[in-house]
């Protein structure tokens, strides 16, 4: 009788499920370990380092600074995980294969197979779009409000999707940015305003003392029918204005306030009012909010508000903070997904995906 498969083998395993993942596409190193046991979902280790001071120098992610920081990262953390739960306290490998930096990539794929290889576990590529999907599952309310078809409004530094998400493992763009995303908006409207790199806190932090009406920023494809988005001209809006503000003399800090203000009400305007016509275009159940700048307070009020008034059937599942910014949970969360359809990746042949995405939409 022929060798029962790594997926075999796991089916006939007692729960729960142990995963183990390891993400590292962009500037955070992290290692998790989920265990899902029915309707139990636990994270049993969530490390993560960030390399934003490191970054924070240059004013934006460099790549080849990312990768190098994520070996000795990697090794690090993995090595925490593994003396904490000990050897066989995990049984299916999970990591992220894309989209992200492709030397940012490889520093987690090739721990992950080296780890496959070694302890013969099953490996699984987890998309990382799809882990920041499984972010907002992670949460217990959300996920027991899980029905299909839901959207989600996936938000980062890289990214600006509406996501139709008809099953687990079924995805279509809906929508997307068409230049810049909504998290780099940020940063390039607050590299603008003279305030350090990552810009998106810094902005709502200053936005808290500001007058969100001061300033007439662009609401750029707010009336287009399309559910696409456009946010370089919010940029170049930014741009002008502090020039002019600066020929004018020394800029007061309550009028950076009041641009911070103004600039980030325009982006949350653009992104709540699209998220609603994709809801009722695709008459979905419920409405996920996920991605880095979903940390900002204004969008998690201002959307949730919104689905309240107008659609209130429709439940609003943003993802806990814990879980907004990189991290592996989410990971091991969407390899939990992937292994229950069986999706095992042969270590021998695994690699990279740098520009892995979701299907636009016909
Ligand atoms: O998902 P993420 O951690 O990394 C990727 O880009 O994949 O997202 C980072 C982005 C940055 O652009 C950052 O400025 C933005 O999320 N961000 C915020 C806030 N916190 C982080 N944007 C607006 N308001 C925030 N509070
Ligand atoms: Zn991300």
């Amino acid at each position: 009788m022929a060798e029962a498969s790594g997926y075999e083998k796991l089916c006939r395993m007692s729960s729960p499920v142990r995963v183990l993942a390891i993400e590292s596409s962009c500037d955070e190193t992290a290692v998790s370990v989920v265990a899902v046991d029915g309707a139990q979902v636990q994270v049993t280790q969530n490390l993560v380092t960030s390399q934003v001071p490191i970054h924070q120098r240059y004013g934006g992610v460099v790549p080849e600074v990312a990768a190098r920081s994520h070996v000795p990262e990697t090794v690090s953390l993995l090595q925490q995980a593994i003396n904490a739960m000990g050897k066989d306290g995990f049984d299916v490998i999970a990591v992220t294969q894309g989209p992200g930096l492709p030397t940012a990539l490889s520093v987690g794929v090739e721990a992950a197979r080296t780890l496959a290889w070694m302890t013969g576990k099953p490996l699984i590529g987890v998309n990382h779009l799809e882990g920041h999907l499984a972010s907002a599952w992670l949460n217990p309310e959300n996920r027991a409000q899980w029905e299909f078809p839901l959207l989600a409004l996936v938000v980062s530094g890289g990214h600006t999707e509406l996501v139709l998400i008809k099953d687990f493992g079924d995805y279509e763009i809906v929508g997307e940015t068409r230049d810049d995303a909504a998290g780099e908006a940020f940063d390039k409207a607050a590299k603008l305003m003279g305030l350090p790199y990552p810009g998106g806190p810094q902005i709502s932090r200053l936005a808290q003392q500001g007058n969100a009406e001061a300033f007439a920023v662009p609401r750029p494809m707010l009336d287009d029918p399309s559910l696409d988005f456009s946010f370089s001209g919010l940029k170049t809006f930014v741009r002008y204005t502090w020039e002019e503000l600066k020929a004018q003399g020394e800029v007061s800090e309550q009028t950076r306030a009041d641009l911070a203000a103004s600039t980030q009400k325009a982006i949350v305007e653009v992104l709540c009012v699209k998220t609603l016509k994709a809801a009722l275009r695709y008459q979905v159940k419920g409405v996920l909010l996920v991605g880095g700048v979903s940390a900002n307070r204004l969008l998690r009020e201002e959307l949730g508000a919104l689905f309240e008034r107008s659609l209130p059937g429709v439940a609003y599942m943003p993802s806990d903070l814990a879980f907004i910014t990189d991290n592996a949970a989410m990971i091991a969360a969407a390899g939990y997904w992937q292994w229950k359809k069986g999706n095992l990746a042969d270590w021998r042949e695994f690699d990279i995906q740098p520009d892995l995405n979701f299907p636009r939409a016909v």
